[in-house]
């Protein structure tokens, strides 16, 4: 075999040679250079009766060549899983089935939230949450929006609050009314009008959902109720805001906060050595202590109809939303001025939490419950207490009763 020179259109050839005189009778396979193949003809010594003429396949190339259809193949199947992965990962969110954890920041205040954040178990407030981050989302729910407008979105200030009472079942309500399509709000409790008024109005725009104008920005912070600062500060920041109080038999919601402060580590005394303190002689309600005079709601809604007439005030019976959560709904959304859009549909009783649970009559996902922190088992209490705090509360009760023209069954 001989190779040929580099400027060669042929690494070689492969030919049959004979000398002329012999017969053929075999053929004999040689590699030889072109030149020298002209040079055997020209002098007459090769007969060419076949000249095989064949590129020289170098098995560096072969091998170049296979590995490149190697990764080649495997990139290609490495695109195709991965377009398969962003098909499924969309489906999945579709339907919801995606663990909140995965999506939480970028849909803390969608319809899909409400299954899928855990800020929809805990009253965090938004200090405690350093990183609450509310960037701009691909919105499922956009395509719910009224008339299928593309409607500017931006970070709007609320239109309205649930601005108490504490323990009073404000979770629940900010996640029944989540539900409805057209409401964000968000998950953590901001705190702006008690803790973190010095930080500006702008600051509290930007802790806002993205919303469009057919939407209404919501915002819970229990604490603004017995907040003295809180009317005056919601009133100049919005003398049309609506206000939605969630107000619950004072005497089970001590115990609820009290039970809550027992969990937290916060309180080690009992319940009665909280509730009573002695003048020698007798034993009188302190009313210092917080549980006790949160429950005193007729004093501090009084407060509240010093700024805003009673028709922006909607009390909501903490009651009423354990036992017939769409009623209470349907006053909400009115309120609001919304579609009745969640109804008896989304509620069930679950059996094991002994409280309604939320359920997506439109999408194949799992019925939610609040999380452990509400519906706590309450300590016993012994009936002359509660008998004593009835008494107590009974003219409060009165008075609060005819202050907002609604019996809530309490006496
Ligand atoms: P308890 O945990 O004492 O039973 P808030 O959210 O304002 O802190 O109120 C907590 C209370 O909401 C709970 O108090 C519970 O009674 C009440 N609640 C109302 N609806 C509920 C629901 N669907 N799931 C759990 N708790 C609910």
């Amino acid at each position: 075999m001989f190779r040929t020179s580099g400027h060669s259109p042929y690494r070689s050839l492969l030919v049959d040679i004979k000398p002329a005189s012999e017969p053929l009778t075999f053929p004999d396979a040689l590699y030889i250079t072109p030149d020298s193949l002209l040079a055997s003809i020209k002098s007459g010594c090769v007969r060419l009766p076949v000249i095989h003429l064949r590129k020289r396949v170098n098995q560096d190339d072969q091998s170049r060549r296979k590995l490149t259809t190697l990764v080649q193949s495997a990139f290609v199947i490495a695109l195709l899983i991965l377009v398969l992965c962003f098909l499924s990962y969309c489906f999945l969110l579709y339907v919801d089935y995606i663990p909140r954890r995965h999506k939480h920041i970028i849909e803390v205040y969608s319809w899909s939230a409400l299954w899928n954040s855990g800020i929809v178990d805990s009253d965090t407030a938004a200090d405690e949450i350093p990183s609450v981050s509310f960037p701009a989302r691909s919105d499922p729910e956009h395509r719910l929006t009224v008339d299928n407008q593309s409607l500017k979105t931006a970070r709007r200030l609320p239109q309205a609050l649930i601005i108490g009472v504490k323990k009073g079942g404000t979770r629940a309500l900010l996640e029944y009314i989540r539900m409805h399509p057209q409401v964000r709000a968000p998950g953590a409790e901001m705190h702006f009008f008690d803790r973190h008024y010095e930080r500006g109005i702008e600051w509290y725009r930007n802790q806002m959902p993205l919303t469009d104008e057919s939407m209404v920005t919501l915002e819970k912070t229990p604490s603004y109720f017995v907040t003295d600062d809180a009317p005056a500060r919601i009133y100049e920041m919005n003398a049309k805001m609506k206000l939605i109080i969630v107000v619950r038999d004072p005497i089970t919601r001590a115990i609820s906060d009290y039970t809550q402060a027992r969990s937290k580590g916060r309180s080690t005394r009992s319940f009665d050595e909280m509730a009573f303190y002695s003048n020698g002689t007798h034993r009188l309600i302190d009313t210092s202590w917080g549980a006790l005079r949160i429950g005193l709601y007729a004093r501090h809604t009084a407060k509240w109809l010093e700024y805003f007439p009673a028709a922006q005030l909607l009390f909501v019976s903490g009651e009423g939303l354990i036992a017939d959560p769409a009623g209470e709904m349907a006053r909400v959304q009115a309120f609001l001025q919304l579609d009745r859009l969640v109804t008896g549909e989304h509620f069930y009783y679950d059996p094991v939490k002994k409280f309604p649970c939320l359920i997506r009559p439109d999408a194949p996902v799992r019925p939610r419950c609040l999380g452990k922190s509400k519906g706590r088992p309450h300590p016993h209490i012994h009936p002359d207490v509660i008998g004593q705090l009835r008494d107590f509360y009974k003219p409060h009760n009165r008075e609060f009763y005819s202050m907002v023209e609604q019996d809530f069954q309490w006496l």
